[in-house]
């Protein structure tokens, strides 16, 4: 999927991957040219450079910030693996970023891609630290809920609620959590900011993703939103590691 336009909301049929197995394959990407010019071979230069950093830097701490060169060729790179993928896994996926930043977006000056297991952002602006809520995108489960479609909403909404508190409130910007609902379901649920983001813009990026929710995954089983400084993600299986 190769997208121009940056104001986005879909929806998309989510296969239900077993848990803990991360596709590396991207679930959403967009690239775009902040102006007409096509990109030099010093910005080229300087893209490759600053993934091959973010590769190597990023993986221990599950997050990285980079900037190289100066002026119109400078590029501002930005990588944030799921809160609780270890250093193999994020490694992985940031590779996998890297080679669909090539494939997808070599002629551009920004893009932001989305994998199960990582986001990986870049730009000619130097966004560090600035919330960007203008790039959300939506995915669902394809399975309905069984239950009554507004009382399970309002459940989700209260575990999303519960967890932005805690993440906004947490060094790594990152909460997981479950609560039960009915006799022998569990919703499980992550929520995940960028983390160059203060605690206050967290929270609001997070209050805004758990805004759009319902109008996303009204009476499905599980449902995430991502956009480029925050995601949240139900489901009524466990898809991450505790
Ligand atoms: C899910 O619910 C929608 C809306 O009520 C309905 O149109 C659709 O057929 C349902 N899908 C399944 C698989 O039951």
């Amino acid at each position: 999927m190769h997208h121009h336009n940056p104001r986005l909301f879909h929806s998309l049929a989510l296969l239900l991957l077993l848990p803990c197995v991360i596709s590396i394959d991207p679930l959403f990407s967009i690239c775009s040219s902040s102006d007409d010019c096509s990109v030099s071979q010093t910005f080229k230069h300087n893209l490759n450079k600053l993934m091959y950093t973010l590769a190597n830097r990023a993986p221990a701490i599950g997050f990285g910030l980079e900037s190289v060169g100066e002026g119109h060729n400078q590029v501002n790179g930005l990588v944030l693996c799921r809160g609780d993928l270890k250093n193999v896994a994020c490694s992985t996926c940031i590779r996998a970023a890297e080679a669909h930043v090539r494939k997808l977006c070599p002629f551009e000056k920004e893009a932001t891609i989305w994998f199960d297991g990582c986001l990986f952002r870049y730009s000619n602006n130097k966004f560090f630290g600035e919330l960007d809520n203008s790039k959300e995108f939506c995915m669902t489960n394809t399975l309905n809920v069984s239950v009554n479609s507004m009382a399970f909403n309002m459940k989700v909404t209260e575990l999303m609620h519960r967890l932005a508190l805690a993440a906004h409130l947490s060094p790594l910007l990152y909460a997981t959590g479950e609560m039960e609902i009915g006799e022998s379901e569990k919703l499980h649920g992550l929520v995940q900011c960028t983390r160059d983001l203060s605690g206050g813009d967290c929270k609001k990026c997070l209050e805004n993703a758990i805004s759009e929710l319902p109008s996303c995954s009204y009476g499905k089983q599980g449902g995430r939103l991502m956009d480029g400084s925050c995601n949240i993600r139900y489901e009524l299986y466990p898809f991450f590691d505790a």
